[in-house]
């Protein structure tokens, strides 16, 4: 462990340290953490390294100073793990112990940008006021000094908002150096163009991002706008979400208020890519409006407006539990503050390894007692669904 605890000397005491992973662990380990990461912060002005310990699908964090990092990561690598992958400045490492215990250091092309270590303290400001973003004066939301016009004030909000809770995920995805990325329904792309700028521009990344969209003169203006900007790995293209075929393999699926049963072919895409993460707004929910029924509910099914708001939650709910069925963690989010808009509840979900079995047990209840058949989502997943459905009977 000389050469590891060498390297781990030259990196974080000169400070070139962006991010490390620990993973794979040992046959006899005893570790219950299957993952650590590690990454440069600064608490209270001192700069320490942060240690988050991944288990049981929870996190621990853990604060060391240099030399405490530097002992507590070879001290890993010696008992537990047999890999580690450790970005700097200068280059990739990746480090691998074999059975034996032989250590081999392998060395690649730097794939990361350092990050401002400010930036971890100023997490709901990932994009500043009072100063200038080209991508956001391109698109109108701010003035070239940076100044924020009022009547886009709500989406300067909703940016920040997004970008936050795409920071709170982004670790699912920290062993992967290229990112693929599908926005389905990206409209004026206010989001998609916030997402390329937040993971290149700030976070290092290496990204393919793709904007989908039914409109073609938005399609060409985005395309226009990223061209102009020199954001090269992100396109825009003309299409419907159900015929997109352009990626193999996805790491995340965004799609923010696509209309009706749009949200659910594009979850379905999501799926069968097995993309990590997924941020979903549905928007527009009509399908289940005529479908739900239950007598009890009478109260609520009566007032037409009533039932609007609850068919929505209903969908998104169904929605939700077919993605925990077949395999992702999910969460409800508020993501615009209600005054704003009513459609502002974000699906969250995170891909896990196994298929819940609670949660169709939960699907088929919910479903038998608002008397729903044959709901889209049902379709739009296939065989996906129906065949886990159909094997718990
Ligand atoms: C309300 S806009 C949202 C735009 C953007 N995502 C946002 O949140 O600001 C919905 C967009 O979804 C697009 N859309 C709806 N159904 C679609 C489909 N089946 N395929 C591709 N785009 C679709 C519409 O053309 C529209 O631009």
């Amino acid at each position: 462990m000389n050469d590891v605890r060498e390297l781990l000397e030259d990196i974080i005491t000169s400070e070139k340290l962006i991010y490390g992973v620990l993973s794979k662990l040992k046959k006899k380990s005893n570790s219950i953490y299957t993952k650590v990461s590690v990454k440069p912060v600064l608490i209270k002005n001192e700069k320490v390294i942060q240690f988050t310990y991944h288990y049981d699908n929870k996190v621990m964090h853990k604060n060391l100073s240099f030399n405490q990092a530097i002992e507590n990561i070879t001290k890993l690598m010696n008992d537990y793990f047999r890999q580690a992958m450790l970005f700097t400045v200068d280059a990739d490492y990746q480090i691998l112990v074999s059975k034996k215990g032989k250590v081999k250091i392998l060395k690649k092309k730097p794939s990361r940008k350092k990050v401002n270590l400010s930036h971890n303290r100023k997490k709901n400001y990932i994009i500043e006021e009072n100063k200038p973003y080209p991508f956001l004066v391109r698109l109108g939301v701010m003035n070239e000094k940076g100044k924020v016009y009022s009547k886009k004030y709500d989406k300067f909000k909703q940016i920040n908002r997004f970008l936050e809770m795409v920071s709170d995920t982004i670790t699912t995805l920290e062993n992967k150096t290229t990112l693929n990325i599908v926005d389905f329904g990206c409209g004026k792309s206010y989001l998609t163009f916030a997402l390329y700028h937040y993971l290149v521009n700030i976070l290092g990344y290496d990204v393919n991002i793709v904007g989908l969209d039914l409109k073609k003169n938005v399609i060409e203006f985005c395309n226009q706008v990223a061209m102009d900007l020199k954001y090269e790995k992100l396109k825009f293209k003309h299409g419907d979400i159900k015929s997109f075929e352009e990626f193999e393999k996805v790491d995340m699926v965004v799609t923010l208020h696509a209309c009706n049963t749009a949200t659910d072919d594009a979850l379905a895409k999501a799926v069968k890519w097995g993309a990590d993460i997924i941020m979903s707004v549905p928007c527009c929910q009509h399908e289940l409006f005529n479908k739900i029924h239950n007598p009890i509910m009478k109260p609520m099914e009566k007032h037409g407006i009533i039932k609007e708001r609850l068919a929505s939650l209903i969908t998104d709910s169904l929605r939700a539990n077919v993605l925990e069925i077949l395999g992702y963690s999910t969460q409800m989010l508020e993501f615009i503050s209600i005054e704003h808009t009513p459609k502002n509840i974000l699906i969250r979900a995170i891909k896990k390894e196994n298929i819940n079995k609670n949660a169709v047990e939960e699907y088929k209840n919910f479903k038998t007692f608002w008397n729903i058949n044959d709901p889209y989502i049902e379709q739009a997943m296939g065989d996906n669904l129906t065949n886990v459905l159909k094997m718990s009977k």
